[in-house]
């Protein structure tokens, strides 16, 4: 066991004090891909299917961490950089408590989801791919952001005037213009249930 200098933290419980609690292993699931692919719908979807399944998650969206915790960034470079670092710290806080954590933000280049994985760790990052088109996304246009975009009255839109770079090998990747929410989720869930049951 790794021994502290002051012997108090030799007292603190572990991640496997707590794994073993909730009888799952934590693991970080980091979803990809432009506004409006699903990135959202899908992890809402997941979690509730794995909480049937009395598994515990936590949800990190734009809904609950850009309103809050990281209210004071915007979308130039380097707010999407700090953005996405804090998200990551978060989370692995969550991961560390056994938690399954589902992460849905654009993080929209390979550095920056390097980033994400090399806090969380990388055998607990498990990263997927929404690869809904840009067109889909668009047409979709759930919140109005992508006509303001085009209108020139959102600077740096991600796939309008800013870059969203694919990722390279994404453990999995799905197109809610061809998959449904059930059909995303069936496919989530073959990949992650193995890695969250404990043996
Ligand atoms: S990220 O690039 O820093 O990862 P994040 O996922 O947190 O982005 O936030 C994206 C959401 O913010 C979009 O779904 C959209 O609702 C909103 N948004 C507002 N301005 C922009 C912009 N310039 N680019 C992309 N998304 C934006």
């Amino acid at each position: 066991m790794e021994q502290h200098i002051y012997p108090i933290f030799d007292k603190m419980l572990t991640r496997a004090d707590k794994e073993e609690l909730l009888g799952q292993h934590g693991v970080m699931i980091w979803f990809t891909g432009l506004s409006g692919s699903g990135k959202s719908t899908i992890a809402i979807a997941l979690e509730r299917e794995l909480h049937k399944r009395g598994i515990l998650c936590r949800i990190l969206d734009g809904d609950n961490i850009r309103s809050g915790i990281n209210n004071n960034l915007g979308f130039t470079e380097a707010d999407r950089v700090e953005n996405i670092r804090r998200i990551a710290e978060v989370s692995k806080l969550f991961v560390d408590t056994g938690i399954v954590t589902l992460a849905a933000f654009i993080s929209p280049n390979n550095d920056i989801r390097e980033m994400a994985a090399r806090i969380i760790g990388k055998d607990d990052f498990v990263e997927v791919y929404v690869s809904t088109p840009i067109e889909e996304c668009e047409r979709r246009d759930v919140k109005g952001l992508y006509a303001k975009a085009r209108r020139g009255e959102i600077k740096n839109f991600t796939g309008i005037s800013a870059p969203f770079e694919a990722p390279e090998h994404p453990a999995l990747t799905l197109d809610t213009s061809v998959l449904s929410v059930e059909e995303s989720v069936g496919k989530l869930l073959e990949l992650i249930l193995p890695k969250i049951e404990k043996k």
